[in-house]
């Protein structure tokens, strides 16, 4: 890339979200909300952000910007319908105008799932899948605070059903300045990476990599997707060993937020594949971490998608066992699980969870078709 970490790349002109990249931009949050008409503002956050004080840098700059700002900190991991519940419970106490998600991807899928009941009221079941928003939803920023999901660049939210687990995905393509659920702003701030716990980092980090690896051979790549999904690859494998060794380096944080955004957008386009499906069952029924889950899969599925020896990654590397072997490489040098035998999964269960695996919005773009048989094979061959 350039030799300025905070030149962003032509590709993102792209995307509808506005992109501000630099150390201590969430000072400048007040007048970016300022000047996207706020008046009033939700701050969605989690306890950790609280924690280490980046809420109340976002609450002082809103203040100095003449925003009034209540805090919502009510998010959790995998956030919930409860958790959506209760912020907008908050929210309805005061004349929100704008919503502000500062975090990980959880805190910001939670400020979407707010911004869905805030302004159209029923329920979240009622915004699973794609369009079901009726109302135009608030303008928004969403600052990331983990080189992970990249919801900053999405128009989709994943929120789980508290009582039954299931995670539904919902989501509102519309531009941001027409109301969709994509922010009007992000701000890609990587001093804020520096506050992420090591193992937090590490699977967030693989998380990235994975959709740019997935987005990269989907069936619904187009030459925009690619481009970013090549551009996201670069920065991500690039910098994810530096990362975990030297957790300081402000360079390879920096390319490693960049390059998560990238891949988001990716994702708006080219969505993802198998690793990602047999990746959510994995979470939801056996509590592993998304990207723990999604990583450990992912050199399973690149070596099946391109066993017929369709090399579906081309764009990102010439040969997809070599890719194989160095995300499976990340995963032992980061110390995150390579075998879901060392995640406590009963072999016995695998049948359920691929039956889960296959009813995944996501498995439906793999490159090389998968059903119950497949995801099964790709579960087996990750076991041990
Ligand atoms: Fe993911």
């Amino acid at each position: 890339m350039t030799s300025d970490p905070f030149t962003l790349p032509a590709i993102l002109t792209h995307s509808p979200v506005r992109v501000l990249f630099g150390h201590g931009l969430l000072d400048d949050l007040g007048q970016c909300a300022r000047e996207e008409g706020a008046t009033c503002a939700l701050l969605v956050t989690d306890p950790g952000i609280v924690r280490a004080g980046y809420a109340d840098r976002a609450r002082q700059s809103l203040r100095d910007a003449g925003v009034d700002v209540f805090l919502f900190d009510g998010t959790h991991e995998n956030p919930t319908t409860d958790n959506v519940a209760a912020g907008v419970t908050l929210a309805r106490q005061h004349p929100i105008d704008f919503i502000v998600g500062l975090g990980g991807g959880s805190a910001m899928d939670c400020a979407k799932g707010i911004n869905l009941i805030l302004t159209g009221g029923r329920t979240i079941a009622d915004y699973w899948g794609e369009g079901k928003a009726t109302d135009a939803l608030l303008p928004t920023i969403l600052v990331p605070t983990t080189a992970g999901t990249g919801s900053e660049a999405q128009s989709f939210a994943l929120i789980s059903d508290v009582d039954s687990k299931q995670k539904m995905v919902c989501g509102d393509r519309r531009l941001p300045k027409e109301g969709g659920l994509r922010p009007r702003l992000t701000i890609l701030d990587p001093q804020l990476t520096s506050s992420q716990p090591a193992a937090v980092a590490a699977a967030a980090g693989i998380d990235a990599i994975a959709h740019a690896v997935e987005t990269a051979g989907t069936t619904r790549r187009n030459d925009v997707s690619r481009e970013l999904s090549k551009q996201a690859w670069l920065l991500l494998s690039s910098s994810y060993g530096t990362v975990i060794v030297s957790p300081g380096d402000d360079r390879a944080r920096a390319n490693m937020l960049l390059g998560a955004h990238l891949a988001g957008a990716a994702i708006e386009q080219s969505m993802l594949g198998a690793a990602h499906a047999c990746a959510n069952p994995l979470t939801s029924q056996c509590g592993i971490v998304h990207g723990q889950a999604v990583g450990l899969l992912l050199p399973h599925v690149v070596r099946y998608n391109c066993a017929k020896g369709n090399n579906v990654y081309a764009d990102l590397v010439d040969d997809p066992e070599l890719l194989a072997q160095q995300l499976s490489k990340f995963l032992a040098n980061s110390g995150l699980p390579t075998r879901l035998n060392d995640c406590g999964v009963n072999r016995s269960r695998l049948p359920a969870l691929a039956a889960l695996a296959g009813k995944q919005w996501t498995a439906g773009f793999n490159p090389r078709p998968v059903g119950e048989e497949e995801l099964l094979e790709i579960y087996a061959s990750a076991f041990a």
